[in-house]
């Protein structure tokens, strides 16, 4: 008998967006949606939506995700929370290594080891972003800098721990961001997945949207889509979605 097909992640994260207000009320749409097998979904809010986000999600098949954790469990940590207090609230995956945060929060490729290690402690998934910038595209150095980054941050972790992985080329994301082609993809997906081992699933994130979703689901091996802004109104989520079990069906 051959092995069910993978599901393909669809999430979104919502970055530094959405009052409580607007967080329930995306994720009442969720809640009241019927999930087709082939795809998993997952929402990442801001820390201050994690408990709302999942009491609201509680029974559906929408994972609830944060979007950082410190990787000590508790302590003098001022403005931090840590992977336990994430859990605590219904977080069921960890965003780990976003590059917003390794440009502007110190995030190494240590830290990125330390707090993967501490998800996997408290049976939280991992959610781990790579990608290179566009010196290093310009210079031919994306498959060394992921396989580097991915190598790090899998550093000590067992063969068989759950980790997702996502590829996210700096240059691709947010505004001014110039979308990857599927040939841009392809290449580095491989990497990733040939560093990370092969039961890994490799999404690939940067400027995703309803235009060019179906063509980087194409790339092989891929296991999804992390969507920022083309998510962010709960329609254009839906709607990736939709392309996303379409894909599946073509499969
Ligand atoms: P955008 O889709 O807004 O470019 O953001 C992608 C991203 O960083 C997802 O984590």
């Amino acid at each position: 008998m051959s092995e069910p097909a993978a599901p393909i992640w669809v999430g979104t994260s919502w970055k530094m967006t959405k009052t409580l207000a607007e967080a329930r009320a995306f994720a009442d749409v969720l809640a009241a949606t019927s999930w087709d097998p082939t795809v998993q979904p997952f929402v990442i809010p801001p820390a201050t939506a994690i408990a709302a986000v999942a009491e609201r999600l509680a029974g559906s098949p929408v994972l609830v995700g944060a979007q950082d954790a410190h990787w000590e469990d508790a302590g003098a940590w001022t403005g931090e929370v840590s992977v336990p207090q994430v859990a605590d609230a219904g977080a069921r995956l960890l965003e780990i290594g976003h590059s917003e945060r390794r440009a502007h929060f110190a995030e190494t490729d240590e830290r990125v080891n330390l707090k993967v290690r501490a998800a996997l402690r408290h049976g939280v998934l991992p959610l781990v972003c790579v990608g290179e910038d566009a010196r290093q595209r310009e210079a031919g150095e994306q498959l060394a800098t992921v396989t580097a980054q991915v190598r790090a941050a899998l550093h000590g972790v067992p063969d068989d721990a759950a980790v997702l992985l996502a590829y996210e080329p700096v240059w691709a994301i947010g505004e001014g961001g110039t979308p990857a082609t599927p040939d841009d993809v392809a290449p580095v997906v491989e990497a990733i997945a040939h560093e990370a081992g092969p039961r890994r699933a490799v999404l690939y994130g940067g400027s995703v949207s309803l235009d060019n979703a179906a063509a980087l689901l194409e790339v092989p091996g891929i296991g999804g889509l992390f969507v920022g802004r083309a998510a962010w109104q709960v329609e254009g989520y839906l709607a990736i979605v939709e392309t996303a079990v379409e894909s599946a069906r073509r499969r």
